[in-house]
């Protein structure tokens, strides 16, 4: 009997889209890697590019660029297509141009007969998951937004920095928005289970203010890569090769992901930046903290900030 092959479809070849496919290679994470653009060419470009270094990697992944209909037989899709921040500009503010295009991609994928899931990645990433979902009729738990994949990322990097340890062994998580209204989860972050709160207390070279700007430095990343660079793409390739990978290989890890709330954190009906515990079924459960006064503040803030958002595009 043939093995079961897992194939993964992108939408959307363009720097976050490409930088995602080369990950993908390099990691050796799916059998087969499907490219769909409106630009054929670029995607066609991009699969003879990343098929001649198929020799250097770790395992073979079939690319090719294809059409919609070969999004029948995939695992994952994963949507990459749409505009993206100019300097200046919120992730908010690309709501109604791209939420125009998920409508007409989300068809395109259902009507192949697609019974899988969808990793969203467009911004504004919590709204656009929230309209794959309404769109495409799939459970709520198989359709999953970046979220603040990438935004914890950046926190434990930060974070492993300033206290010269693995990031691997940093647990710290940002909630929210993927955007200005995100959080830091201090009441639960810790080195090697000792919680960061307690070492700043202990050791007089660390303190409070660093790490408020540690956060702050972290909400901003993309605006200050977006100025030097004109966009962001390997940080977030990565996080989308990581929670593709969770998917394939059925992980059961817990990622800040945009997953649906349904009472956790007391907001429901919304697709916002949580811990949820992912594997080949997608979102397996949403994980609760019980954050402090503030974060529960702060919380409420960003979940009212897309709710508003959302019920514009959704009344
Ligand atoms: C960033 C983009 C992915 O935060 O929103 O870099």
């Amino acid at each position: 009997m043939n093995k079961r092959v897992n194939r993964v479809v992108l939408i959307g070849t363009g720097f976050v889209g490409s930088s995602y496919s080369f990950a993908m290679l390099n990691q050796g994470v799916a059998e087969e890697l499907v490219l769909i653009d409106l630009n054929r060419e670029k995607s066609e470009g991009d699969a003879m590019d990343l098929n001649h270094g198929m020799p250097f990697a770790p395992a073979p992944t079939k690319i090719w660029y294809g059409g919609y209909e070969e999004c029948q037989h995939a695992d994952i899709v994963v949507i990459c297509a749409g505009a993206n921040q100019k300097p200046g500009e919120t992730r908010l503010d690309l709501v109604e141009k791209n939420t125009r295009i998920f409508k007409g991609i989300v068809e395109q994928i259902m009507a192949s007969g697609f019974d899988g899931i969808i990793i969203v990645a467009t911004n504004p990433v919590d709204i656009l998951t929230y309209a794959v979902w309404k769109f495409s009729g799939l459970p709520k738990e198989r359709v999953i937004g970046s979220g603040t994949i990438l935004d914890t990322a950046r926190f434990r990097f930060l974070l492993g920095d300033y206290f010269n340890i693995d990031t691997r062994n940093v647990h710290a998580y940002i909630i929210g928005e993927h955007g200005d209204t995100e959080l830091p989860v201090w009441s639960h972050a810790d080195i090697g289970g000792k919680p960061i709160k307690t070492i700043i207390d202990e050791q007089e070279q660390y303190n409070l203010a660093d790490l408020e700007q540690i956060f702050t430095n972290v909400r901003d990343a993309a605006y200050h890569i977006i100025e030097r660079k004109g966009a962001t793409y390997y940080g977030i390739a990565m996080g989308l090769v990581r929670l593709t990978k969770a998917i394939l290989q059925n992980e059961n890890s817990i990622l800040t992901v945009s997953a649906y709330i349904d009472g956790e954190y007391n907001h429901n009906d919304l697709y916002i930046g949580v811990p949820a515990i992912v594997n080949r079924n997608g979102v397996r459960e949403v994980v609760e903290f019980s954050l402090s006064e503030e974060e529960n503040e702060k919380f409420s803030h960003s979940a009212n900030v897309l709710k508003k958002i959302k019920d514009s595009v959704f009344p």
